[in-house]
């Protein structure tokens, strides 16, 4: 019987050492809820790092006989593979190029060399478990070479990758000095999945100049082996968000939070600390509002939520330095002894509070510089049970592709955007409710179980479509 193997660089739990002893923490992201429909079944299972560092040998093998009682299988990291591969090549080198930052790019032969060991180290410990015809589902751009490295060693092994990140023009790719590794690690896969067409698009370009493989309608020939490649805009877990908006938890939150902040619109804005995010100029754009718009003093705040991530990576901490300092200055010119523009927390909150804060919020401000999907847009509509807000998105977020009623934006226009913010606080009851009514409609059924379903349907697919191929 074959079984599903899941591999992405963090396991869907964290772990924490808490006075001595390991505790794990599940992740609440819907890609582990979408995906637990699959490795929790039968043999399947989910391999990953399971996050920090366990270097000594007794202590990974009982977190290693916890982890198997939840289906899934560690891959440890040093304090080196984490500085040079996941901080390193992951972080300071393909994150910036595929999110078109090429001034953050670092080209560091340490840090590829380490990409490469790390790849390999995942590849191990799956060979340690799988069988030659099993199917392996591996994510992400930390994983770029696992696909081809698996196909070595299991050539009739089913291989899928997804890619949660922006795939960049041909013309950002091309930048990399090891641009065709990366591109040859990818197509070991014999599906590649994109949140968008653009990011397709832009991948079989990469591939037909940098490879010389041509696709027809999707699927390139390699090595005599097909691979589709398509894309497959990721949903949220709709109903989850949905139901939370009106369980008594979050309705109790939500109630506390408005009593506290009296009566006055909100706009929400939520990212991990991130320099794709377009945090300041989000920021610069409120502030312009404030400055053009005294009748709005008083009247209305955000509320900006920044959870911390990847904060030993030096352009993340500058980001951050730069962010307190902006909302510092806002808040000192405009707050009064009853009202503060922006509330503005740097640390994660729990799912309920962060459900009262969208369903109590009139305005989401979404406006990435540029993100492969952003599902945080997706759970703010998926939020508002009475249909009454206004979401406002950026043109470079993949979500923008479905999200067509949402207020579309350039976030690099600062006025277009204080403008958006305008519309929101002024659009009709009628306008709010039909757009986001219809935005409702589309995420609810394209959520995340559907997203995982297409995409496994299209594997088989694929598989059956190479056996015919072979055939011939
Ligand atoms: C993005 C990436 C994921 C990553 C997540 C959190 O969504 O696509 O692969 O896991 O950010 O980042 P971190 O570096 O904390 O894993």
């Amino acid at each position: 019987m074959n079984k599903t193997i899941i591999v992405s660089n963090r396991l869907p739990v964290s772990l924490q050492l808490k006075s001595g002893k390991f505790e794990f923490k599940a992740s609440a992201g819907g890609l582990a809820t979408g995906l637990g429909s699959i490795y929790k079944q039968g043999e399947n299972l989910w391999i990953g790092w399971p996050g920090n560092a366990v270097e000594d040998r007794q202590q990974q093998v009982e977190v290693a006989d916890e982890l198997k009682k939840l289906k899934m299988a560690p891959v440890f990291l040093s304090k080196e593979d984490i500085e040079l591969y996941y901080e390193g090549f992951s972080n300071e080198t393909i994150w910036p190029a595929f999110h078109y930052f090429t001034q953050y790019i670092n080209y560091e032969d340490a840090y590829w060399e380490a990409y490469c060991a790390v790849n390999k180290k995942f590849c191990d410990a799956i060979l340690a478990v799988a069988e030659p015809t099993d199917t392996i589902w591996v994510h992400d751009y930390q994983l770029l070479l696992l696909p081809m490295m698996l196909r070595e060693a299991l050539p009739d092994a089913t291989i899928a990758f997804f890619q949660h990140i922006p795939f960049p023009s041909y013309e950002i790719i091309r930048m990399l000095p090891w641009r065709k590794q990366l591109l040859e690690g990818m197509v070991g896969a014999d599906l590649i999945g994109f949140h968008t067409y653009d990011d397709m698009r832009h991948f079989l370009s990469a591939v037909g100049r940098i490879l010389g493989l041509s696709n027809e309608s999707g699927y390139i020939q390699a090595d005599h082996r097909l691979v589709n490649v398509d894309s497959f805009p990721m949903g949220i877990d709709y109903d989850k968000f949905a139901q939370a908006a009106l369980s008594k938890k979050t309705l109790s939150k939500k109630k506390k939070f408005k009593d506290q902040l009296g009566d006055q619109k909100l706009l929400i804005t939520i990212d991990r600390l991130d320099y794709s995010k377009g945090i300041p100029q989000r920021i610069r754009a409120f502030d312009k509002l404030l400055e053009e718009r005294e009748d709005f003093h008083g009247k209305v705040s955000m509320i900006m939520v920044v959870v911390p991530s990847r904060a030993k990576v030096q352009s993340y901490m500058k980001l951050k330095k730069e962010i307190d300092t902006l909302v510092g200055r806002i808040n000192s010119k405009y707050s009064t002894l009853n009202w503060v523009p922006i509330h503005y927390f740097y640390r994660g909150f729990p799912f309920e509070e962060l459900s009262a804060f969208y369903s109590m919020s009139d305005i989401a401000l979404v406006t990435p510089l540029r993100d492969g999907m952003n599902l945080v847009c997706k759970e703010f509509v998926a939020s508002k049970t009475d249909q009454d807000g206004v979401l406002i998105l950026s043109e470079m977020a993949g979500a923008s592709k479905e999200l067509v009623d949402a207020i579309l934006v350039n976030p690099n226009d600062i006025l277009a955007v204080k403008q958006a913010i305008i519309d929101a606080l002024t659009m009709e009851e009628a306008e709010r409710k039909s757009r986001i009514g219809s935005m409702q409609a589309s995420l609810r059924r394209y959520d995340i179980f559907q997203w995982v379903d297409v995409f496994m349907d299209r594997l088989t697919h694929v598989k059956q479509k190479q056996q015919e191929f072979q055939s011939k």
